[in-house]
């Protein structure tokens, strides 16, 4: 078996797969949130080790999964948190999670330290959720913890420096610190010296694929696992979720619905320039990026919608009754900045909109106007891929999206593209299984194991005459942003 960690923000799930990609046993354990104040929010690094291990030791006690049985250990990680370690590694404070927002100051300084410069070398902008602005936030606010600190990890690093004793960080979780150079594929020097960070902060790059040694005797013990299972690098999990879904090459982009949107796609040259209005990250397949941009309120704008409007429904009947309105909403739009956005505009100040309410609307017409405005703000991320000569030919759906045949239609009429679901969709964790399945030698890479762990459903096909509507409806919608961003300032 290979285990894949699926290590998210409010529990850990570990999947244990055989060699034919099948999940034989899954555990999960919840972890709390610490949101002290507004803006903050914080984890305790041990809840990710115990959490992990008691889902571990679950599997072993109740699934009866044999130690002897597990050959390799992978990891999916929430992205950007940032973990303190002195110099015995042990955890200085509480971790700041990608979700905390006090570092816009941080974000500031960094933007007029070094501007373009910056985008440059890591191929982001600062924002907030990063790991950099979070040690900057440390550094000024408080000097004798970071006076203390001798390196830093990401979430999923820790979990696996305490079963390996080893330290080091993936590529693809190393690019979510701001502090990597990505064409060089290193820390970068000039960004350490820019903010005074010791290089020897940074911990041993490793790729995704590649094994941080074994189970050390002490987690074995604490644990139950055995000695002999090898623990590799492991990846973010927007890295992970894409392996998941198959999106092994420059022809796929993955269309992910869940509170927020994602929408990623596979990268092969990092010359391109986003300029940072999409982020831009190594892969967990060797010599291979993605590039990404979120949609703020996706599923979380239907949520919306139904608490307020449509109590009295089901979720799936409210989603179905938007096929008794029309392409278009009979002429009602909705942009879902409702939260403020992050792609293409980064604008934490813009609100959401219904235009062209008209006198005989129903409610069908809403919730159809949420799914189209949701499916609109992708198609804008999209956009800017052809504007980069970006081609791709498949979109994988996940998420809310890829469970209503409704909504997996408007996709592909929207973005006028191949839209196709996954019958076994299983998330990051089975992305994480795949990297420990390929680091042990049993696929000769990504593509052979996808071939066994990765199955697409039926594929959508755009209907030409909606795909021409909702072109023109599109050229509306993004007017939208430009004539209202005025209001909320
Ligand atoms: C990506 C990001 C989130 C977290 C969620 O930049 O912040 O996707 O990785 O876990």
């Amino acid at each position: 078996y290979v285990l894949g960690v699926d290590l998210g923000t409010s529990a850990v799930k570990v999947s244990a797969m055989n060699r034919d990609g099948e999940i034989v046993a899954q555990q999960s354990y919840d972890y709390p949130l610490i949101q002290s104040r507004p803006g903050y929010s914080e984890q305790n690094p041990e809840d990710w080790v115990s959490g992990t291990t008691v889902a571990i030791v679950r599997l072993i006690l109740n699934d009866h999964i044999k130690p002897a049985e597990i050959a390799g250990i992978s990891f999916s990680g929430q992205m950007h948190g940032l973990v303190l370690l002195d110099e015995n590694n042990q955890v200085l404070r509480p971790a700041i999670l990608w979700n905390d927002t006090r570092t816009t100051k941080q974000c500031e300084e960094i933007t007029a330290k070094l501007g373009d410069e910056f985008i440059d070398i890591t191929k982001n902008k600062p924002l907030e959720g990063f790991t950099l602005p979070k040690m900057l936030w440390v550094k000024e606010n408080e000097p004798s913890i970071w006076a203390k600190a001798k390196t830093f990890l990401l979430p999923k690093d820790y979990v696996r420096y305490r079963m390996t004793g080893q330290l080091g960080m993936d590529y693809s979780d190393a690019t979510g610190t701001v502090l990597l150079d990505v064409k060089a594929g290193q820390w970068s020097q000039a960004i350490c010296d820019a903010f005074d960070i010791p290089m020897s902060m940074c911990p041993p790059l490793m790729r995704s694929i590649d094994s941080a040694g074994k189970i050390s005797d002490s987690y074995a013990i604490f644990s139950g696992l055995d000695t002999h299972t090898e623990v590799f690098g492991g990846a973010a999990d927007n890295a992970a979720g894409a392996v998941g879904a198959g999106i092994l090459s420059p022809n796929m982009v993955l269309s992910s619905i869940g509170t927020s949107g994602v929408v990623l796609k596979y990268e092969e040259d990092p010359t391109v320039d986003y300029h940072g209005v999409l982020q831009f990250e190594d892969h967990a397949i060797p010599d291979s990026y993605y590039s990404m941009g979120v949609t703020l309120a996706a599923g979380y704008s239907l949520n919306w919608f139904k608490r307020t409007f449509a109590q009295d429904e089901s979720f799936n009947d409210m989603v179905a009754s938007a096929g008794k309105s029309t392409v278009g909403a009979n002429g009602l739009l909705y942009t879902p900045y409702i939260v403020g956005e992050r792609a293409p505009y980064a604008d934490a100040d813009i609100r959401g909109s219904f235009t062209g309410v008209d006198g005989t609307h129903q409610k069908s017409d809403f919730v159809r106007a949420v799914l189209e405005g949701i499916i609109f703000s992708f198609r804008d991320i999209m956009d800017i891929y052809d504007e980069h000569n970006g081609d791709f030919d498949t979109v994988v759906a996940i998420g809310g999206g890829a469970k209503s045949e409704l909504w997996l239609q408007i996709q592909a009429d929207i973005f006028n593209k191949k839209v196709v679901s996954l019958t076994n969709e299983q998330g990051p964790g089975m992305g994480a299984a795949m990297m420990a399945a390929v680091g042990l030698g049993w696929f000769k890479d990504f593509q052979e194991c996808a071939e066994k762990f990765v199955h697409f459903g039926k594929a959508y096909l755009p209907n030409p005459e909606n795909a021409k509507k909702y072109e023109q409806l599109h050229k509306i919608y993004a007017q939208v942003y430009e004539q209202t961003k005025g209001i909320s300032e």
